[in-house]
């Protein structure tokens, strides 16, 4: 019996899975990512988590057909290589290649909203739908762009990477991790999130948000739902520039379902809503007709699975 390992890199933990050849997820390990670290530390981790989830597990190494690995950042696909991750600090990291001689298996890299599109697709949100495109809200925005059941990479490998999407009027825009003015990404993360409500804090604008060193996105859409100004303002914005930025792919690329993922998309409703709302009004009559705009349903393990799905697939 043959099993399959799906690995998925974020800046804070590595998520490691045992997949069935079918992509029936059946075991999960998680562990630190440890980037301070750096490159050659955050690869030996990701061999070592892969060994040991199954050696805690009742399967043997001979039974692993192969290693799916999704990781944040720009990705050269075809050699496996990290061309450069800003969350993670990465450049030019041949990953495929340390990996497989660490493992001694097969491995095939790609990006973690590539995978995680690839999960939701397959297993989740966007089961039986052929083409769909998903944002990850997180630390970054992720994209992942699914046309006939397959991930979308482009002539380079750099195609879905929604979150640089250079979305905010000049007058407003503020540098991007990836050196760029005006990316979605700094206005519909998290991080962008948290920004915005720290510099709403700094001008002293009337807000119940406090500056702690802490703070967290929730804190900020809890507080917009009990009527915080300054907090709506900050989530109207980040639905803003998500909605404008799902009228311009549903232009170019008339996907049958959105669906939405990452820490962010828990606040639910609130911000869909929004979203739909903003899409509605910038998007051709003709070209909103039977698109969905969703909220993703694996979860935590859509990376794993779309990973795993990278060998299965293959
Ligand atoms: C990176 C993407 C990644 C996303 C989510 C962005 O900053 O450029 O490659 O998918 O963050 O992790
Ligand atoms: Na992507
Ligand atoms: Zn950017």
């Amino acid at each position: 019996e043959k099993i399959v390992i799906g690995v998925d890199i974020g800046g804070t933990a590595i998520k490691v899975g045992i997949c069935s050849i079918e992509g029936e997820l059946l075991h999960t390990y998680e562990g630190p990512t440890g980037v301070e670290h750096g490159s050659d530390a955050v690869c030996q981790n990701i061999a070592d988590y892969a060994k040991l989830i199954v050696e805690q597990s009742s399967f043997e190494w001979e039974q692993v057909e192969g290693v799916g690995v999704g990781i944040a950042g720009f990705i050269d696909m075809a050699q496996g290589i990290v061309k450069f991750s800003p969350n993670l600090h990465f450049r030019n990291v041949p990953l495929k290649t340390i990996l497989e001689e660490k493992l001694g298996r097969k491995v095939l890299v790609n990006n973690d909203a590539n995978v995680a599109a690839l999960g939701e697709a397959w297993a989740g949100a966007g089961r039986g739908i052929a083409d769909c495109v998903c944002y990850t809200l997180g630390t970054g925005v992720g994209g992942g762009v699914i046309i006939n059941g397959r991930i979308v990479e482009g002539s380079r490998g750099m195609a879905g990477e929604l979150g640089h999407m250079s979305i905010v009027p000049d007058l407003e825009a503020i540098q991007c991790g990836c050196g760029k003015m005006g990316c979605l990404e700094t206005v519909s993360s998290a991080t962008g999130i948290i920004r915005m409500a720290k510099d709403a804090v700094e001008r002293g604008d009337r807000t119940s948000l406090s500056f702690e060193p802490n703070i967290m996105a929730k804190e900020v859409f809890d507080a917009a739902k009990a009527g915080d100004e300054v907090a709506i303002r900050i989530v109207n914005r980040a639905a803003f520039y998500l909605g404008k930025s799902l009228a311009a792919v549903a232009v170019v690329l008339n996907p049958q379902r959105f669906i939405i993922g990452g820490g962010v998309s828990k606040a639910g409703e609130f911000l869909f809503e929004q979203i739909r709302e903003v899409f509605q009004k910038m998007t051709p009559e003709i070209a909103q007709e039977g698109v969905e705009i969703v909220p993703a349903i694996l979860g935590n393990n859509a990376g794993i699975v779309g990973a795993a799905g990278l060998i299965i697939r293959s």
